[in-house]
């Protein structure tokens, strides 16, 4: 765990706005106003960032975050849109709806932010502050509803500080949230699914597709929301390569995801070795899990052996993925 911190609260106007921009591109974390909900914003391009949220939010687990951005080019710098996809973006964006894409081959959302799926949630919020500072920063925001893992999503800035004080960076404080309710989430992959009721009506978006919606609820198993995804909504990444964890020594003809300084016996001789943090940080080991385990996957080898990563703080969802992707299939 990270020691306190001091989180200032800031009234929406200019200069709160640029303060906030400013603290996102230091790699801090801002707690904001959407038209749905507040969310809290890391800058997606940075992983050490999106750690730092996780940790804040006392996830046990990587759930997948929305990407927020300004416009329809932004959105398509990260995600790939069939038609569907750019006939909702272009009917209720700005607006509380999300959609679910195929993750653009350029993007530059770090993997941790989409729990390593090819998959992103992107979004571009309906609210002035909301939008001034994705302006101000020129990178997308992951922003998760601003609430502790577990509690209700917060609609001022008086919930978010109940929740949060002491483990961000910052609130910027715009009043009541409009809407009150989170995004609705629309999967466009290939037809076009309901993932999660929410502040845009169902009917709304049928009526733009000309076309009934089917409904599949999706999020991580063991967080914030309904368990297990079907077939093409696949909610945890899974290398083709075999995992094995906690391991004390190295095989032959395996390579080594490893934790901390000191090397286990066999590493010498293992086919790729990759350190999630030499220095034992569990906020760079987050930030590096997801790059790391596809590095290693790529290398083809028989196996990835994993050094045991200790239980605490993001550890516990480190160890959650881990044991995720090394479920049999
Ligand atoms: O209104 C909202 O959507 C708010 C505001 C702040 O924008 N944000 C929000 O984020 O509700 P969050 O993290 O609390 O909920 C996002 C949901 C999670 O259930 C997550 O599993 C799902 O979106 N999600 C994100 N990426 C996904 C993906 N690639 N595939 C399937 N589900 C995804
Ligand atoms: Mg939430």
């Amino acid at each position: 765990m990270t020691a306190p911190l001091t989180t200032r609260i800031l009234k929406a106007d200019a200069t709160s706005v640029a303060e906030a921009a400013r603290v996102l591109a230091a790699g801090g974390l801002v707690a904001f106003p959407t038209e749905t909900v507040y969310g809290l914003g890391a800058d997606a391009t940075n992983g050490r960032a999106v750690a730092r949220l996780y940790e804040a939010k006392g996830r046990p687990a990587f759930n997948p975050l929305i990407a927020h951005v300004v416009d329809l080019k932004a959105a398509q710098a990260l995600a790939r849109f069939n038609a569907k996809a750019v006939r909702l973006g272009k009917a209720f964006w700005p607006g509380p709806l999300t959609l679910v894409l195929p993750k653009a081959a350029k993007c530059r959302v770090a993997e941790l932010a989409t729990a390593g799926l090819d998959t992103i949630a992107v979004r571009i919020p309906d609210h002035k502050v909301a939008r001034d500072i994705l302006s101000a920063l020129g990178e997308p925001v992951v922003a998760p509803s601003a609430n502790r893992s577990g509690h209700v999503s917060p609609t001022r800035a008086e919930h978010v500080q109940a929740d949060l004080a002491g483990r961000i960076d910052l609130i910027v404080d715009g009043g009541a949230t409009p809407v009150g309710v989170e995004s609705t989430i629309v999967g466009c992959l290939d037809g076009p699914v309901l993932l999660r009721p929410g502040g845009l009506p169902r009917a709304a978006i049928e009526a733009a597709l000309k076309q009934k919606l089917a409904y599949a609820p999706t999020g991580i198993a063991g967080g914030d929301n309904a368990p297990l995804a079907p077939g093409m909504f696949a909610t945890h990444y899974a290398p083709r390569t075999r995992l094995r964890l906690n391991i004390r020594r190295v095989e032959a003809g395996e390579t080594l995801l490893a934790f901390g300084p000191t090397l286990p016996e066999g590493a010498k001789s293992a086919e790729k070795v990759l350190n999630l943090s030499a220095r034992g940080d569990l906020i760079e080991a987050a930030s590096n899990l997801f790059s790391h385990l596809r590095a290693l996957d790529a290398a083809g080898a028989r196996a990835i052996a994993v050094m045991p990563i200790p239980g605490e703080g993001l550890g516990e969802a480190i160890n959650d993925r881990l044991a995720r992707a090394a479920a049999p299939r």
